[in-house]
């Protein structure tokens, strides 16, 4: 079987703090379509180009069928079979429902507290539809919304039954809830613990810090609340992650919030709040806090890499894009529709519905677009994939409005995972 390099696209290598020379194949129009590669992959391509009748071995035909499912090769003999997108992983943002009891002054949920109804059928159709993905082994879920925890009641059966049918075919269901743990009861605590459920709780500071910004809808402070809540977590033995989104007011106090999170040794995200809700300035503030505090913990022995994820930033691994939404990726709202992320909930146009007839990855891949068009200094920049250009909703001009605290903090992680490394 033979395959040639589609010329359309070119191959690089990029020199990056982390990771040394990673390779990838760039498609050469304005969009500028990306995907990382291994150093093999790479030398494949390179004999390809030299050697258009090259035999591939089994295991090279698996990687050149791959690429051309991605269009990067073509088949040299037109009657060879047309290949299929394939994906072992997926992940889902599910949206149980749009109703909140907090009215976080960030929030951006667009579709929050509409009145639309979650339809009866819409993990059964999921799960259909998640069947019929070719060499899917896992998916992992966010249970999100609105609150979760609210609607408990209207899903925790069917993620069950979910997880039940997809085990029948030997497809792995990690399901996670994202939660403002303002509301928990034994029930909820119990199907946690039965189920193997992931937990990641909201808190963006401690005490007056979270309550800058996470109030409810009369303008009182969720912390207190929160707090009790996190003591009942931990009394039955679930260790959540912490989700913290930084932001103009809250950003000088994360830096306690942080310490008490290393101190309870919980693995935690700090995100700067999409929007324009805080200044790179302020987001290299409050990194710069956490950092003093993870720089002395990792003397300790303290696993940083493990432990902190910072926004989108791929510090663990080299990606193309900030995050799987467009390719293995997608948001699912409550009448069925599939959407590139669910910060367009019932704002933007929906990718497509779980009722066509097409297949769920071919739905989910025609939101890639949208991971297109990277500015030129994102195309040539030392950390293009690390942060990718930033959420591709909320570029300015191609590139993240968060470009130069990025650029200062990259470098800074890494310092942090040289100094673990130097102690194992
Ligand atoms: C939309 S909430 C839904 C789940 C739940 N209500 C909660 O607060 O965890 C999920 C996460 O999105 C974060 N979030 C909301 N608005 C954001 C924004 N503008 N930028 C970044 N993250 C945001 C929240 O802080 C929360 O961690
Ligand atoms: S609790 Fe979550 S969904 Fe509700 S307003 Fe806050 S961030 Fe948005
Ligand atoms: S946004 Fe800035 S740091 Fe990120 S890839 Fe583009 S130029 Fe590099």
């Amino acid at each position: 079987m033979n395959y040639v390099f589609n010329s359309d696209f070119s191959l690089g290598v990029r020199s990056t703090r982390g990771y040394g020379d990673v390779h990838f194949v760039a498609h050469n129009d304005a969009g500028g379509k990306t995907l990382v590669i291994d150093k093999r992959t790479s030398a494949l391509i390179e004999v390809l180009q030299r050697d258009q009748s090259y035999g591939p071995d089994t295991t090279e035909v698996e990687v050149l069928e791959r690429l051309a499912a991605e269009g990067i090769v073509s088949k040299t003999d037109a009657r060879q079979s047309v290949p299929q997108l394939r994906a072992e992983n997926l992940q889902f943002w599910i949206q149980t429902s749009d109703r909140c009891n907090l009215a976080c002054t960030y929030c951006y949920i667009p579709s929050l507290n509409s009145s639309k109804k979650k339809r009866p059928d819409l993990f059964s159709l999921f799960g259909r539809k998640l069947l019929g993905v070719a060499g899917l082994k896992s998916v992992s879920i966010k249970l999100a919304g609105g609150e979760p925890l609210l609607s408990f009641e209207d899903w925790y059966a069917e993620v069950i039954e979910l997880r039940n049918s997809l085990a029948e075919a030997d497809v792995r269901l990690n399901v996670r809830i994202i939660t403002n743990l303002t509301f928990l009861t034994p029930k909820i605590v119990e199907y946690i613990k039965m189920n193997d459920i992931g937990v990641s709780v909201s808190l963006d500071g401690l005490s007056a810090n979270n309550d800058r910004n996470r109030v409810y809808k009369s303008g009182h402070g969720s912390f207190h609340i929160v707090k009790k809540n996190l003591e009942v977590l931990r009394l039955n033995g679930i260790k959540p992650g912490v989700m913290i989104t930084a932001t103009s007011e809250n950003s000088a106090g994360i830096g306690a919030l942080v310490e008490s999170l290393v101190q309870d040794d919980l693995v935690f995200r700090l995100s700067d709040a999409k929007g324009g809700h805080i200044h790179p300035k302020e987001f290299e503030i409050a990194f710069t806090d956490a950092k003093r505090i993870l720089a002395h913990a990792v003397t300790t022995g303290y696993p940083v890499s493990e432990r902190i994820v910072v926004s989108d930033l791929k510090t663990l691994e080299p990606q193309a894009t900030p995050c799987s939404m467009g390719t293995t990726g997608g948001a699912l709202y409550l009448d069925g529709s599939v959407y590139f992320c669910h910060t367009e909930f019932e704002k933007g146009a929906p990718l497509g519905n779980l009722d066509e007839d097409e297949g769920l990855l071919d739905i989910i891949r025609r939101g890639y677009t949208k991971h297109l068009g990277l500015s030129l200094d994102c195309r040539t920049c030392e950390y293009r994939f690390v942060c990718a250009g930033g959420c591709p909703l909320y570029r300015v001009n191609g590139k993240s409005p968060m470009c130069s605290a990025y650029k200062m903090i990259i470098p800074q992680i890494f310092d942090l995972y040289d100094e673990e490394n130097a102690r194992v």
